[in-house]
């Protein structure tokens, strides 16, 4: 882990009821799905410590307690394969817990991304914090994705979100932004839609699972009223930041892969276990 980071909280949203998953997320929660060996959730928790974070907000609901169980010691099973080969297992996963400290609250209804956010004020405070969408798997033979915006955070001092291009066919399943280039594949932002239809949309610029929010943040939520599908949406929070050129957007460096929807969850799968054969 990384000393003297200037965010030390990464909140994981991880309330939604993963419907595209379901029969398999009817009982377990979607961020506990694996990607080989290790559950989504896992790798974004891996993703913020590498970025020097050691403090992780878990925002859950109702179903979700696999995921507290996950980042706690199982002292059976750890005696059970004590000696054993399979012992190495579970050092990677104890490592973190040693050195994180873990958070919970529940949202108790789901009403949407920038509700979640809200309900995790209490686990934040008034500082600067990461957001990690675990579904979102983000993977970089260098620097984190993360990483990468605390470095961006430490000179701009504002809201980082992560974009990329994507194509233009798909602007209604992403908060799509528009803006200035103030450096290469970094955008000072002046407009956000939520979800737009491709004739609407500002761009193909598309916010993906990582951001870094200024805590003014949550005061603004408070303020903010339900918009596309009646939830209450961080991108119109992020837009009245944006007013006062407080947002800025960055093409991150390495792969995303969409692991909420079955096709990016298996491309993840497969790529993954190649990068592994290797
Ligand atoms: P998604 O749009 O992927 O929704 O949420 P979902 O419910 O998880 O999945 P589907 O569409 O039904 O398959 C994006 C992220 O925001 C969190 C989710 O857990 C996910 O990480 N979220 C969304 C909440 O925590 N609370 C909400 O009310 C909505």
């Amino acid at each position: 882990m990384k000393k003297n980071s200037s965010i030390h909280v990464c909140l994981f949203p991880a309330a939604g009821y993963g419907t595209r998953f379901l029969p398999a997320t009817k009982a377990m929660p979607k961020e506990m799905l694996p990607i080989l060996t290790k559950p989504l959730i896992q790798y974004g928790v891996e993703e913020a410590m590498d970025a020097g974070m050691n403090t992780m907000a878990i925002v859950t609901g109702r179903g979700k307690r696999a995921i507290e169980d996950h980042f706690d010691v199982s002292y059976e099973l750890e005696h059970q394969i004590k000696g054993t080969t399979k012992e190495k297992m579970l050092a990677d996963i104890r490592h973190i817990i040693d050195k994180c400290t873990f958070a919970y609250t529940r949202q108790v209804e789901m009403k949407g991304l920038g509700h979640a956010i809200l309900t995790g004020e209490p686990l934040v405070g008034n500082q600067p914090f990461a957001v990690i969408l675990a579904d979102d798997l983000c993977v970089n033979d260098s620097e984190g994705v993360l990483t990468q915006m605390v470095t961006l955070y430490n000179k701009y001092q504002c809201s980082i979100v992560a974009i990329e291009e994507i194509n233009s066919k798909y602007t209604d399943k992403y908060g799509i932004i528009a803006g200035e280039e103030i450096e290469n594949g970094i955008y000072r932002v002046n407009t956000m839609v939520e979800k737009p239809s491709p004739a609407d949309a500002p761009s193909n610029l598309a916010i993906i699972g990582r951001y870094i929010l200024t805590p003014d943040i949550f005061e603004i939520l408070k303020n903010t009223k339900p918009g596309k599908s009646g939830e209450i949406q961080i991108t119109d929070a992020l837009m009245e930041q944006a007013k006062s050129g407080n947002v800025i957007a960055y093409k991150f460096q390495g792969k995303r892969y969409d692991c909420g929807s079955i096709d990016g969850y298996v491309q993840a799968t497969v790529e993954l276990y190649e990068k592994e054969k290797k």
